[in-house]
């Protein structure tokens, strides 16, 4: 039998779809899982980024129902189960939406007997109703796959008002008891203002996922997060020195979880991990949905910032702020081929709204007319626009500018 331990030398961070790229694991070799999937599948995840327009058509979208969502989810959590150890750990961290149905799925795949708990989040959020409770609470589901698994139980301190019970006294005064812990968890959830958010929408708490890494797994143990997102498992897993995988389909995601693990951690690729599926090819790049081939343009291969807002086709999808290496300059992205001189001509349009002298158009490749036009429109306008094709940005070892 061939050492699990050395297959997990090296952490790694995949850019692909779960469903494949878990198989190509090593069976039973995690000890721990922890996912948070997306409520939608896999056609629909961009509306992750919070932007209105995508969750309308999201919601329009959505009309398989519950049961679509399930029949989406069930493969993906039995390929985990395979890669689990016989005493691994499994938690899935979902809400009101698909609550009950994902627990009758659980039962179905790691056996009812195996059920330990369902944890309480419990939160304060903006965003209330009076119609009925708010709902400020998440579900996290807690399986094992047999009985015998880690746990590693530390008690907490309850402070109290008054005496009550079997109380101690610390230096300050205050009462408190150090008892076993509940399945309900009281965590401030991340919001606009705290320290480590990093803007993706739906990060989980480091202490939320702090509490369950140190509970279900030892030191040098293998933590996998397959829904990974801005990598809040796989930063604590880091911090408590686990190994880790994580997997998200987003290329965008991925490359937030690298900037987060090398400005909080110091942990950059190719010492501490290996990042495996970002694309590399003019094929991978045509197959990227047309949200994450923008950000992948504009973010990842340009370093330029993307646009906060979805303008329309007019619109500017990335830009150069003024600093000491750079113009400020509008960026166009364009997932297709033979771009041509009306593109142009609209871009030209935005570059004046905006203000800006010099603009890149990047696409798969131009029409004659595209570079006859930007020849034109500096000799007459003064504005300096560069037509740049994707097999130039892959062959270019540095960032175009
Ligand atoms: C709710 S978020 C996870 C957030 C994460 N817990 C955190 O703290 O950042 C769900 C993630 O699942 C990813 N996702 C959706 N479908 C996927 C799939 N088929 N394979 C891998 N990742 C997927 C999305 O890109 C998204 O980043």
């Amino acid at each position: 039998m061939p050492n699990q331990n050395k297959l997990w030398k090296v952490n790694k961070l995949i850019c692909g779809d779960n469903v494949e790229e878990i198989a190509k694991l090593p069976k039973e070799s995690v000890d721990l899982i922890y996912i948070d999937p997306p409520f939608f599948t896999h056609k629909q995840y961009e509306v992750v980024w919070g932007d209105e327009a995508e969750i309308r058509s999201y919601k329009d979208r959505w009309e398989g129902g519950i049961e679509v969502f399930i029949d989406w989810l069930k493969p993906r959590v039995k390929a985990m189960y395979e890669v689990l150890k016989p005493t691994g750990s499994f938690y899935l961290h979902c809400d009101w939406h698909a609550n009950a149905h994902i627990r009758i799925m659980l039962d179905e795949i790691f056996g009812k007997e195996n059920f330990q708990n369902e944890i309480i989040w419990a939160y304060r959020t903006g965003g209330a109703t009076k119609k009925r409770w708010s709902r400020k609470h998440d579900n996290i589901y807690f399986y094992t796959k047999s009985d015998k698994y880690t746990f590693n139980l530390a008690k907490e301190r309850i402070y109290y008002d008054k005496p009550f019970f079997s109380p101690q006294q610390d230096e300050q005064g205050r009462w408190y008891a150090d008892v076993l812990p509940v399945d309900v968890w009281e965590i401030p959830a991340v919001i606009n203002v705290s320290k480590e958010r990093v803007g993706y929408p739906t990060q989980k708490p480091e202490a939320l996922l702090e509490k369950i890494i140190k509970a279900s797994s030892n030191k040098n143990d293998v933590v996998a997060d397959f829904f990974c997102g801005c990598g809040t498992a796989i930063a604590v897993a880091q911090q408590l020195g686990r190994r880790w995988v994580g997997i998200d389909i987003s290329p965008t995601a991925i490359k937030i979880i690298q900037k987060r693990l090398k400005q909080f951690l110091g942990v950059v690729e190719g010492v501490n991990y290996e990042v495996i599926g970002m694309p590399t090819t003019i094929a991978e790049a045509r197959k990227l949905e047309p949200f994450e081939f923008q950000n992948w343009v504009v973010i990842d291969k340009m370093r330029a910032n993307a646009s906060r807002k979805k303008v329309g086709d007019m619109g500017l999808d990335g830009y150069y702020p003024r600093s000491v290496l750079t113009d400020e300059a509008g960026i166009q992205v364009k997932q297709s081929e033979r771009v041509g001189r009306n593109v142009v001509d609209n871009f030209e349009t935005a570059l004046k709204r905006a203000g800006y002298k010099k603009g890149y158009i990047v696409a798969f490749s131009f029409t004659k007319g595209a570079y006859e036009e930007i020849a034109r429109i500096k000799n007459k306008e003064g504005l300096d626009i560069k037509l740049i094709t994707i097999e130039e940005l892959l062959n270019k070892k540095k960032p175009i500018l």
